[in-house]
Parts: C-alpha cells; sequence; structure tokens
C-alpha cells in the first residue's frame, strides 16, 4: 500500500495535539482528483477546528482547508497528470481529510488550474487568502476606483492582500492595527495602505472628519459596532473575519447600531466563490511585481505545530505557508 506523510490531529487542543503520521495515500473516484501538495496556506477556521470549536468535525481528522501541487491522478480526466491546481473549502479539513498532507483528493468541480512559474511558497499562499480578499472586495462589498476603503485587521494575511488588490483598483485604503510599532505600519504600507489607523476600540472617532465608502470588518463583532460608525451614507460594511474571537453580539439591536442608510453585509467563502475566483490573473499579476503578496513564515510540514504556534501567537505578519517538501 503507498503511503504518505500527513499531519493528523486526534483529539482538540493546543499545536502540538498535530502530529506528523504515515497514512494511506487516498484513492480518487471518478469525479476526483488525487493532488501531490507542494504548497498549503494556514488559515484561522484550522485553527478554531484544531482547538474543537468546528461543529461537526470528527477527529482524527487531516486538518487543512486548502492546498497547491501539482495532480496525481485524476480518473474523470477533467485534469492532466501533471497540472498545477489549486484548491480550497468545499469541506476540506473538516468533513473529509484536507491538505496537511502530501497528497489530497478534492473534487475536480473544486479544483483551478494554475498556470503560473511563482515559487511554491507563494503559490501555496493565495487560493483561499485571495478568494476572501477578492470576494469581500468585489462580490459582497462592490468596490469602485473612487472608494475610500477601511480594513479593519490591515495586518491579517487576508487583510493585507485586500489592501494591495483595493489599491490596484484605484481606491484609497486605509488600514488598521492594535499595534503602534513601526514594522506593522511597514508591512501594511507594503501592501499599498494609504493610511495607517491604531485601533484602539474607537476608531470612528478619528475619522469622524472622514468617513470611509466601504469597510472590511475582519477583527469581527469586538469592532464591528464601531466599524458601522467608519461609512459614510450608503456606504457598506462587510463581516468577512473574525480574529477578536467573539462570535456574537451581546443585546444586538439593529435600530441602534446599524446607522441609517447604512449597509451591513457579510461573506463567507465556499467552493463557487473559490472557483470564481480569478487566480491566474492574480497570479499573473504577482509574478509581474503590481500585487504585493506577503509571505510571513514558511514551514515545512515536519514543523506544522510551529506554523500554528506562530499563528496562535499572531507572529507571522503575513501568510503562513507549509511545504510537504
Ligand atoms: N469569510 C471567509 O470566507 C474567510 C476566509 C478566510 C479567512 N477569513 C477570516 O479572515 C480573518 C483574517 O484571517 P488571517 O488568516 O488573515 O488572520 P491572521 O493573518 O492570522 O491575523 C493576524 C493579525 O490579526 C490581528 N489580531 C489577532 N488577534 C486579535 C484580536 N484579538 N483583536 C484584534 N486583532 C487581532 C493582529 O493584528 P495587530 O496585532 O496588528 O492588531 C494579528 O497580526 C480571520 O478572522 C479569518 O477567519 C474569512
Amino acid at each position: 500500500m503507498a503511503t504518505m506523510k500527513a499531519a493528523v490531529i486526534r483529539e482538540p487542543g493546543g499545536p502540538e495535539k498535530l502530529k506528523v503520521e504515515t497514512l494511506p495515500i487516498p484513492t480518487p473516484n471518478d469525479g476526483e482528483v488525487l493532488i501531490r501538495v507542494k504548497a498549503f496556506g494556514i488559515n484561522r477556521s484550522e485553527l478554531f477546528t484544531r482547538q474543537g470549536h468546528s461543529p461537526g468535525v470528527q477527529f482524527p481528522r487531516v486538518l487543512g482547508i486548502e492546498a497547491t501541487g501539482v495532480v496525481e491522478k485524476c480518473p474523470g480526466g477533467q485534469f492532466k497528470a501533471g497540472q498545477k491546481v489549486a484548491t480550497a473549502m468545499g469541506g476540506m479539513g473538516r468533513d473529509f481529510n484536507g491538505g496537511y498532507a502530501e497528497y489530497t483528493c478534492v473534487k475536480a468541480s473544486n479544483t483551478q488550474a494554475l498556470e503560473t512559474d511563482l515559487d511554491w511558497s507563494i503559490v501555496g499562499a493565495v487560493p483561499e487568502m485571495l478568494q476572501t480578499a477578492h470576494g469581500s472586495l468585489f462580490k459582497a462589498m462592490q468596490i469602485t476606483p473612487k472608494d475610500r476603503v477601511l480594513v479593519r485587521g490591515g495586518t491579517t494575511s487576508v487583510g493585507l492582500a485586500a489592501a494591495a488588490i483595493a489599491k490596484n483598483h484605484g481606491c484609497f485604503v486605509a488600514g488598521t492595527t492594535r499595534s503602534s510599532n513601526q514594522a506593522s505600519a511597514d508591512v501594511m504600507r507594503k501592501s499599498g495602505v494609504d493610511q495607517v489607523i491604531i485601533d484602539d476600540g474607537n476608531v470612528a472617532e478619528k475619522v469622524k472628519n472622514e468617513k470611509f465608502d466601504k469597510v472590511l470588518e475582519l477583527i469581527g463583532t469586538a469592532t464591528l459596532r464601531d466599524s458601522l460608525q467608519c461609512v459614510v451614507q450608503h456606504g457598506i460594511v462587510c463581516m468577512t473575519g473574525i480574529v477578536g474571537n467573539k462570535w456574537t453580539i451581546d443585546d444586538f439591536n439593529p435600530m441602534e447600531v446599524i446607522p441609517p442608510a447604512v449597509y451591513l453585509t457579510g461573506y463567507s467563502g465556499g467552493p463557487t466563490e473559490f472557483m470564481e475566483t480569478p487566480l491566474n490573473d492574480l497570479l499573473k499579476q504577482i509574478e509581474k511585481g503590481t500585487l504585493p503578496v506577503q509571505v510571513g513564515k514558511v514551514y515545512k510540514l515536519d514543523d506544522i505545530a510551529q506554523a500554528h504556534e506562530t499563528m496562535d501567537k499572531n507572529a507571522a505578519r503575513g501568510k503562513i505557508v507549509v511545504l510537504t517538501e
């Protein structure tokens, strides 16, 4: 039986619960594709699953909601062996074993062919990060070049990607961070952020004389009330992420929380949104150097626990990527 290395979690807990084990290489059925994984990004949702907060996830499980690599087998013929591909979501790492492995088996209909010669450490960073940033900005927030856009959570990897995409689209972009150190400002400026705002919980007060057209909310319910006060009338606030670890709004009174004529929307990327994401266009922009993508740290599969520890400590400043070789 052919085997592979995979990071398995057998019970919820800290990063040390992720153990590299030997598992059989999955066998793809018709309509599926077996990917030889080259690189994958680490996501906050995997951190929540690791901690046991993802409803319905059964342990043991190979985590990983995304992967990039080359096609090993595709019985239905949708892809050729050796073709570069990316996949994300669709139950990966939650309902079935995901990308933290040398091989992963996913639906061909949830896989994009990639045309790029970029290093795997960059390619592995992009599927979920760019899907989330691009989908939030265009599908949910409907940004236009004249928009002033605020990214609440400007140093998150999704926030940095969103800032870069919005800037390329012609928007004025501001980003928030809790930290007043220069490194946090620098990382945002590198992604095209025009204005750095220190987030003390009361950003609305700081921007009251020059509000925004659109706010991408990545900190979550902890800051949402304040973000809703940061936009002009007919402005849009999009709830995309929760890094603030608070999942509900206490005593939510919509009449009081949502200002007149302000739109509150949300974004949650699934297989449809992943397949809609123009990954090859975005990869071309990265190749040309017009879309800065920030990889914070790169690890090997054997060091998966360290990769999670880095995310636990918010120490990456950019996307955390894991290489399988
Ligand atoms: N909706 C979707 O489809 C979708 C898909 C993917 C990801 N997401 C979400 O997008 C968000 C960003 O993900 P990511 O992987 O890009 O995050 P990340 O890179 O791990 O974010 C790290 C940054 O978040 C900030 N942060 C961490 N804890 C915080 C807290 N308690 N309060 C305020 N700020 C805090 C810190 O910035 P400072 O120290 O500079 O303040 C830190 O540097 C997550 O909530 C994730 O779940 C959503």
